[in-house]
């Protein structure tokens, strides 16, 4: 008798339980009436009388022994078993409050600019992010030294022939107008790359949209009027619209396009540095280089161009001051445009 009850007092020490079938079959085997404790006492009848009080005993701790080691088993089984705790998860329970996600500002943006220009007969084209120098600089007339094929503007990938990642949305022109005949009217959305360090007025990755117009007898006229009409559409009918004379190497004359500043309204402001004008895009007239390297010829047809800044239109439209907002994924930011769709 005594060595049976050692020999169950040692097998329930060792015992060990990682799930639910395992618990059963140790209560089974320790604790229910035909455990193999219930046995012991059945025999307890056939014991002197004089032994049976220490037997009683001895039989009742270890029937407590084998309790306590139940109550441990089923403590460590259920948090060593998270499938099997899982099981316990009520799925009938309506789910937790989540937030949905919202549209980001500059996708906002992005999709008004096109449906401006779609309203008036543009369509939307696209180009590759990983370019050849000749469609990104050479077809757009850049002078063999411009400053903006160094190194400290333009991300190489690989050099002599230069493969790099396009600095502007511009090369998107050159193969519309080599692949399509005139009449073009398109504008071109997309991402563009530029070696800067990151502040909050720059960064090496942001979006512009190109937009180009080219046919029989388009004139300086409806460069002005195109983009007077997106200036009054993107920001309001009391915006005012000035042309500024610049310089691109791919258009002849080049205009910057300034807006009435949004913020005070031509009082005079940081944003506007006191002048009550901000500038919006760059433009111009085709110059007639860039029509013959792309195949088109300059004695038949002119046309328009001009680039944007999407961030630059956005931090206009909701006052965003900081470029790195807008690739932080910070949900406070992120949060403030949750009307937008
Ligand atoms: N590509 C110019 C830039 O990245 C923007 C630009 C200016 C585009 C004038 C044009 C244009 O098409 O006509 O700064």
């Amino acid at each position: 008798m005594q060595d049976k009850v050692d020999s169950i007092l040692a097998e329930i020490t060792n015992a060990s339980a990682v799930n639910q079938a395992e618990l059963e079959e140790y209560r089974l085997k320790f604790i229910s009436k035909k455990s193999v404790i219930g046995a012991l006492f059945q025999e307890l009848k056939n014991i002197p009388n004089e032994q049976k009080k220490d037997f009683g005993i001895k039989m009742n701790e270890l029937k407590q022994a084998a309790q306590v080691k139940f109550q441990e088993l089923i403590v460590s089984a259920n948090s060593t078993n998270s499938v099997e705790s899982s099981e316990h998860v009520d799925l009938t329970l309506p789910p937790a409050d989540g937030e949905p996600g919202s549209m980001h500002p500059l996708n906002y943006v992005r999709y008004q600019i096109i449906e401006v220009f779609e309203r008036i007969g543009f369509n939307v084209a696209d180009g590759p992010e990983i370019e050849d120098d000749w469609h990104n600089f050479t077809a757009l007339n850049f002078p063999e030294n411009h400053p903006a094929r160094e190194m400290q503007d333009t991300f190489f990938i690989e050099r002599d022939p230069d493969i790099l990642l396009r600095t502007h949305t511009s090369n998107v022109q050159t193969r519309l107008m080599l692949k399509q005949k005139p009449p073009i009217r398109s504008i071109m959305p997309g991402r563009v790359f530029r070696n800067e360090a990151i502040s909050a007025r720059a960064h090496c990755v942001f979006h512009q949209v190109e937009g180009l117009y080219i046919d029989k007898n388009v004139s300086f006229v409806d460069l002005k009027q195109t983009l007077y009409h997106f200036a009054k559409e993107m920001f309001g009918k009391e915006t005012k619209v000035r042309y500024r004379p610049s310089y691109f190497p791919f258009t002849e004359p080049s205009a910057e396009i300034d807006i009435s500043c949004q913020i005070c309204h031509g009082d005079g402001c940081q944003l506007c540095k006191y002048t009550g004008w901000v500038e919006i895009a760059g433009s111009g007239m085709v110059d007639p280089n860039v029509l013959s390297n792309c195949g088109i010829d300059p004695e038949e047809y002119t046309g328009f161009a001009f680039g944007m800044g999407i961030e630059r239109i956005t931090q206009l439209k909701f006052r965003v001051n900081d470029l790195r907002l807008y690739t932080e994924n910070d949900v406070r930011f992120l949060k403030q445009f949750r009307t937008l769709h």
